[in-house]
């Protein structure tokens, strides 16, 4: 896992061109990525993120419907109302972003109690991929609970050995295979830091992802915490956007630190309408996500050397595993796209120099795919590996 992180920074930078023997030629990271593009059928995701998302969501809609203008207007109200309903929250506020939404959200509980200081996992969205905004921007100090390879325990809230103000839980903790705790273990938590006075804040950037799993409303979930994020474009699959929710005092709050941010844009409605376009399209698919996840670990889990993270999903989103490094490992899932017509994945990455893995995000494209030609692939993708494995 260490190599983990460093592999999300370094990849960025990450040349798409290498030389070899005196000509350019397309690196094999470039190759999978096109050719999963170019894949007839492709197993995670919805499908390409191009410009027909927003078409689509507009599609049906009356062109003389008013937009919202800087956070008013019913475009953007009705939205916020219904969330903060479906969340089971007093009020809910939209916010471009999550990263924009969640460090308001810790600002104002630091506020509230006068401590700069929040505790979170050591590879939540915050700590590895916000350049630092928490602590630069708000000057909040981040306690890191646990280790990297799994959640947040009650044992690990009990044993801090400082005060925070707030403790944000990322449900499902998407940098281990979006791994979570029972939820017992959550109620417990709920009511320790109730009783402690810490504010618990919801990382739920794929929360109608873990719902069937918990067999939980959202709302029931939201009541364990005093305020919640939400995104509407993992699992949902709209263009971006988030909504924060909690009691009116603190939404209230969050709208002048949304305009301190510069977050007011003028008009947001073609995020909160493609929102609300797959929140309704999809809301009711997450179970047939869950399921269906479960099935293609027990896919990956059949084939030589692979191991799933968790063994078995427990949500739409899970993490594969493999002995071997990225570089060996992209040739395998390149020619077993090329040959099956399957893409398995757009990218590897790196765990450290002997392994690597990918990210999977069961959607709608999952349930397009014939399944003989799904069983085919696994059955190509396992014989390239043996061959790789046995040298
Ligand atoms: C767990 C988690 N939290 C927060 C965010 C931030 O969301 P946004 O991209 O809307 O800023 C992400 C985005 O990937 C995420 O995965």
């Amino acid at each position: 896992m260490i190599g983990l992180i460093h592999e999300r920074r370094s990849r960025r930078g990450g040349g798409d061109w290498q030389k070899g023997k005196g000509k350019i030629r397309v690196s094999a990271t470039k190759q999978l990525a096109e050719a999963f593009k170019k894949s007839r059928y492709q197993i995670p995701g919805h499908g390409p993120r191009n410009i027909q998302v927003l078409k689509h969501a507009l599609a049906e809609l009356d062109g003389s419907l008013e937009s919202d203008i800087y956070g008013k207007g019913a475009v953007i109200e009705e939205f916020e109302k219904k969330i903060a309903a479906v969340l089971g929250k007093e009020s809910a506020v939209f916010f471009p972003s999550g990263t924009m939404a969640q460090q308001i959200a810790l600002r104002i509980w630091c506020d509230q109690k006068s401590l700069s200081k929040v505790a979170y996992h050591p590879l939540s969205h915050l700590e590895i991929h916000e350049e630092d905004g928490l602590k630069k921007l708000h000057l909040i100090e981040s306690v890191l609970l646990a280790d990297k390879t799994r959640v947040i325990r009650l044992e690990d809230v009990q044993n801090m050995d400082t005060e925070v103000a707030c403790l944000l839980l990322e449900l499902p903790q998407r940098e281990i295979g979006g791994q979570l705790p029972e939820f017992d273990e959550l109620v417990a938590i709920s009511a320790y830091c109730r009783e402690k006075g810490i504010k618990l804040q919801l990382d739920g950037a794929r929360l109608f992802e873990i719902l069937p799993y918990y067999q939980k409303t959202a709302a029931e979930v939201c009541s364990l915490f005093d305020s919640v994020y939400v995104s509407f474009y993992k699992g949902i699959g709209g263009l971006a956007g988030s909504i924060l929710a909690g009691d009116e005092a603190f939404t209230q709050e969050s709208k002048i630190w949304k305009r301190r941010h510069g977050g007011d844009l003028i008009s947001l409605y073609p995020y909160i309408l493609s929102a609300d376009y797959y929140f309704e399209k999809r809301k009711d698919r997450f179970p047939s996500y869950y399921e269906q996840a479960k099935e293609l670990a027990s896919f990956y889990n059949s084939c030589h050397g692979i191991k799933t993270v968790p063994a078995e999903p427990v949500s739409n989103m899970f993490h594969v595993h493999f002995p071997l490094p990225k570089e060996q490992m992209e040739p395998v899932f390149l020619s077993a796209c090329e040959e099956t017509g399957i893409g398995f994945a757009a990218s590897i990455l790196v765990v450290d120099e002997a392994n690597s893995y990918i990210e999977v995000s069961v959607g709608d494209n999952y349930a397009g795919i014939p399944a003989e030609a799904l069983q085919q692939a696994f059955r190509v993708l396992d014989q390239k590996l043996q061959d790789v494995l046995r040298g």
